[in-house]
């Protein structure tokens, strides 16, 4: 399992050394949680920022874009070191436009859905996907208990990839704690995106290594 540290829960006045505590303590990618207080209640960073956070750390940036129009946003974030975006198939841009220009700047595009969309939206457009964010909590804050009953999404979404001989890998966001990691892993989940998780605990390394040892 890689974990995905989300930085909205590290403490912002140390933005730069969170970064660096996580990388340390074993992160597989950080993950960078965009919102515009439009597509989600709530407001959080900006391309300039991650900009400036890039030279913190070699891992990759796992950019979460909740805002309601990517498409205008895409060049930003790839001038600033996004590895991987993630939109909203909710959000108000163009999913293929979007794609194709995630594409073109030679970043790993992937599809987020919320708790209440179907997971087959995503499948036109599986073969062009790095990977899948199926939310496991309502998109916006931290800190929120994980929705068990979205792991048929990700059932289902493994099964189509397999089936389709695609190396389609699969995230989940929202609610990873020690009691509930299991059961991503169990249903197929690749890649957990947890904040709570690692940045309560005084000891990260300690975190991240305890949730990885519950899905072997
Ligand atoms: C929620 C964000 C998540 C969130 C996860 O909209 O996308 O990345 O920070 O936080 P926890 O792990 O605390 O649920
Ligand atoms: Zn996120």
């Amino acid at each position: 399992m890689q974990i995905a540290p989300s930085l909205l829960s590290c403490d912002f006045s140390k933005f730069g050394e969170e970064i660096v505590r996580m990388d340390k303590a074993g992160a597989d990618m950080m993950h960078l949680d965009v919102m515009d207080a439009h597509f989600v209640p709530n407001l959080t960073f900006g391309a300039p920022v991650i900009k400036m956070l890039r030279k913190y750390t070699d891992k990759p940036f796992d950019v979460h874009l909740m805002i309601s129009e990517p498409l205008k946003y895409i060049d930003d974030f790839a001038d600033a070191g996004a590895d991987i975006i993630s939109f909203h198939t909710e959000s108000d841009s163009d999913i293929e436009e979007t794609l194709s220009k995630i594409e073109s700047r030679g970043i790993k595009p992937a599809l987020a859905i919320k708790p209440n969309t179907p997971y087959d939206v995503v499948l036109p457009y599986l073969d062009r996907l790095y990977m899948v964010l199926v939310m496991t909590v309502e998109p916006g804050f931290g800190g929120q208990s994980f929705m068990a009953d979205m792991m048929s999404k990700v059932e289902a979404l493994k099964k189509h990839a397999k089936d389709r001989n695609l190396d389609l890998l699969i995230q989940v966001d929202g609610g990873i704690a020690k009691e509930t990691i299991k059961t991503a892993s169990n249903a197929g989940v690749d890649i957990c995106v947890a904040g709570t998780a690692v940045f309560k605990p005084e000891d990260a390394k300690q975190a991240i290594d305890e949730l990885k040892s519950l899905c072997e």
